[in-house]
Parts: structure tokens; sequence; C-alpha cells
């Protein structure tokens, strides 16, 4: 087996052994925050904890979850950009053993989907990667421009003048869904089913959900699956203009070689990892300039500004906030040795704010120079296929309600939820009014 530092580094030799029960604990500083973390609860507030452990101990076990949680940004970016020792085999598992009772409903129901894209490596990956490329390519995007702003106009003339509303509920909750539903060719009337059901996979892989709920919520994503593959049926015969409809005459023509299956796993990826992730970061983004009031007056000011403002959203808060790798040899980072086989938290999300590359991590600043440096969309092989999307709806979106509501204003002392989950940086409520 080979060790080397991930990051180029010299190895830094743990100096200090500790009396502890975990033989991955080397230093005091290590112990103490695998009992501080907790995965599941962090997300409300993590900033403190993970600027203490790029300073204390970047790398550290955490003994509740057997994850290596890794931290500091050259690392983070460093690891990112090596797939073949740091697979993304795992990157969707759930993060403890299902109830027996959930595989039995995901058999029953003949749930189709299966490790793509995300959590596959090698050459398959750049196969279903560069397909899905294809039928999200800049120009398909931008040809949509003018249909995404109209969806906005809409919701956003909907939202009350005159009394506060629930920002994520009324806007950033539906509007992505609305786009995504626009590209994949599906009815607007089935974004609240789509909702329940993507909070549903949510829990069920990423949180921590009582065994008891788990078979509920699997008979939600099997619904969900099979209303995917409805889909899929009725569009055979007539196409459509979407991406449904060009994947289908991808198909029909021969010319890739993918199967039905692959299109309903593609329509499932897209939905979720298009939706949910958009979801939060609108939602991150107004609350962070409304947060520091004198951005938001800014960007009302000078709409020049606005693509900076997106930037430094993806890099202050952004909504996926950390990945997962399994380490396929035994590996050395920022000092701390791993041994082959072990699963990493990759807090892509908090080494945004990593002093060490960021001037002033904490501050929303627009138009920082190397504000896309960011790690927001990842780093290497698995960078976001939708960031492109994703871009542009975020621009969209602070375009017009700048535009319309300057006045827009944070509802003081209003209750913040996150839902639990150890990955996604999830506001659920946002309460918002006009101050005019
Ligand atoms: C602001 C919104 C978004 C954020 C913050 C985001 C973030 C990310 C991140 C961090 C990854 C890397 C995952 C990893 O390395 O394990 C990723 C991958 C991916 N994203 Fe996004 N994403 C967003 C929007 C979208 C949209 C709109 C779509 C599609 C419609 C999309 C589709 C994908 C896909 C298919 C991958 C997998 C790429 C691969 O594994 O090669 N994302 N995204």
């Amino acid at each position: 087996m080979t060790e080397s530092d991930v990051s180029g580094q010299p190895k830094l030799e743990a100096t200090r052994r500790v009396a502890s029960s975990c033989p991955f604990h080397t230093t005091p500083e290590q112990a103490a925050l695998s009992k501080d973390f907790d995965a599941f609860t962090f997300m409300a507030n993590p900033h403190p904890i993970l600027a203490r452990a790029r300073q204390e101990a970047p790398v550290f076990y955490d003994e509740e979850t057997d994850y290596w949680v890794v931290t500091a940004y050259d690392s983070v970016r460093s690891l990112l950009g090596q797939p073949e020792r740091f697979s993304s085999d795992i990157a969707l598992d759930p993060m403890f053993p299902f109830d027996p009772a959930v595989p039995e409903v995901l058999t029953e129901g003949e749930f189709g989907a299966r490790p793509f894209i995300l959590n596959i490596d090698g050459e398959e990956h750049s196969e279903h990667k560069r397909i899905m490329s294809k039928v999200l390519h800049p120009r398909a995007v931008a040809d949509r421009e003018d249909d995404i702003r109209l969806i906005a106009r809409r919701l956003i003339s909907s939202l009350p003048d005159d009394e506060s509303f629930d920002f994520v509920e009324r806007f950033s909750m539906v509007f992505p869904a609305l786009v995504i539903f626009m590209f994949l060719g599906l009815p607007e009337e089935v974004v609240s089913d789509v909702n329940r059901w993507a909070d549903a996979r949510m829990e069920l892989f990423f949180g921590e959900l009582p065994l008891e709920q788990q078979a509920d919520e699997a008979r939600g994503m099997v619904e969900f699956w099979q209303f995917i593959e409805r889909h899929i049926d009725e569009q055979i015969d007539d196409p459509g203009d979407h991406f449904v409809g060009d994947l289908i005459r991808l198909l029909l023509s021969g010319e890739e070689e993918i199967t039905r299956n692959d299109i309903a796993n593609y329509c499932w990826t897209f939905l979720f990892a298009g939706h949910e992730t958009t979801t939060s970061q609108i939602t991150n983004m107004v609350s962070d300039l409304l947060l520091q009031r004198e951005a938001w007056d800014a960007v009302v000011a000078d709409s020049g500004l606005i693509n900076p403002a997106v930037e430094e959203s993806l890099r202050m808060n952004t909504s996926v906030f950390n990945l997962r790798r399994r380490v396929t040899e035994e590996v050395t980072i920022d000092g701390v040795t791993i041994p082959a086989d072990s699963k990493v938290f990759v807090v892509s999300g908090g080494a945004n704010r990593d002093v060490a590359e960021f001037e002033d991590p904490d501050h929303f600043t627009i138009g920082r120079d190397n504000a896309r440096r960011h790690l927001g969309f990842g780093f290497g092989e698995h960078f976001c296929v939708g960031a492109g999307l994703a871009r542009l709806q975020l621009r969209v979106v602070l375009q017009e309600l700048t535009a319309a509501m300057p006045d827009l204003a944070l509802v003081d002392g209003a209750e913040r939820r996150f839902i639990n989950n150890a990955f996604f940086c999830a506001p659920r409520t946002l309460w918002l009014e006009r101050k005019a």
C-alpha cells in the first residue's frame, strides 16, 4: 500500500497521542472535535465548528458516522481532483443501514434507479456525463432564458405586498421545480407531489429517519420512480421539445447507446440534483443579501453586481455542503493517515470559508477577486453538470426580485428551520416582508 500526502505537502507527523478508545484519534483536538461534531444537526450553524477544525485538526475521524471529515480548502480541492484515489461510489449511500422493509418496498415497486453519474467512476461515468452534457448544453439552456424569466415573474407577482410570507414555500421550492419540469416536459400540477417525494428521498438517504418511518418514505420514492417511467412511456410515440424528448430521439435513432432505464435515471438525477439544490441556493442567496442589507441595496442600485453576487452566494452559503468519497488506497491528508477503503466526508461548503483561501470569509463581499474558486459546484470529474442552468436561474431570480421588490426585508425574529440531514444546507423557511 502506498502512503502519500494528498495535497502534495510534506507529511506532518501527528505527535500527540491521546488516551481514547478510538484508535483513529491521534490528538486531543481530534477526539474533542469528534465528540462535538454532530453530522445531522451541525448544518443549522456549521461554520464555528468547521473554523475550529481547520485550525486545530483539519482532518478528524467522526466515530458516530464512521467518516473521516476533511475541512481545509486545499485538501478538499485536491482530493476532488483525484477520482482514482477518491472514488464516488459511496456518494449517494444512505448514512445508516435501511430498515429491512425498505428493500422489500423498493423491489415490490420495481424501483429501477441505480448507481448513476454521481456515484460511478471512470469511463462509465464519463460516458453518461457526455450524454447528459449533450442535452444540457449551454445553448439549450440559454434558449430557455425567456421562459425561465416568465416563470420567475409569474411567481413574484403572486407574492403579497402587505403581509409577510414564507419565501421558501411561495417561491424557492416552486421556481426550480417548474424550471426542471419545463426542461423535462412534465406538467406543473405535479409540483407538490414531486416536492413531497424529494423530501422523502432526502430524509431516507441523507438523514436520521426512525426505522418505523423508513418504509413509508420508500413508498414515496417508488411512486416518484413510477411517475417518471409513466412520463417516458407517454413520450415514446411523440417525443416533445425538451430533454426527455431529446433523449428519446437519441435512443430511437441509435445515435447513442442508451436505454429506456438510462433515460429514467437521467430524469431521476435531474429531478434530484437540479431541484432541491437550487431551491436552497436561491433561499441562501436572498437570505444572505438581506442579512447584510448594504449588499442587497448595492445590487438594487447596480444590476451589474448581480453575477458577482450570485458567485459570492455560492461561496458564502453553498447548498450542497458536503460530498462523500471512499479512499481506494491509504492516504495522508493534512498529516492524518486514512486507511484504504475508509469513507470521507468532504466539507466543500465549509472549505469555501477557509481564510487560507478567501480573505474575510464570513463577509459577503461582492466582486472578490477569486470568488469563482468556490467549490459550490464541486471540482474535477464530478463538477456539476447543471452549473450553467443553476447560475442562470440564480441570476434571473435576483434580477427580477430586486427590480420588483427593492424594499424586501427579513421578518425580525422569524424562526429558521433546516432539514436535519448531513449534506444539504437546506433552510425550510425564510419569512420576508416589504418594508415600504
Ligand atoms: C445551485 C444549484 C446547484 C448546486 C449548488 C449544485 C452542486 C453540485 C455539486 C457540488 C456537485 C458535485 C457532486 C460531487 O462531486 O459528488 C454537483 C453534481 C451534479 N449536479 Fe449540480 N448543483 C446545482 C444545480 C444543478 C442542476 C440545476 C442540475 C441539473 C439540471 C444539476 C445536476 C447535477 C448532476 C447531474 C451532477 C453529477 C455530475 C457528475 O457526477 O459528474 N445540478 N452539483
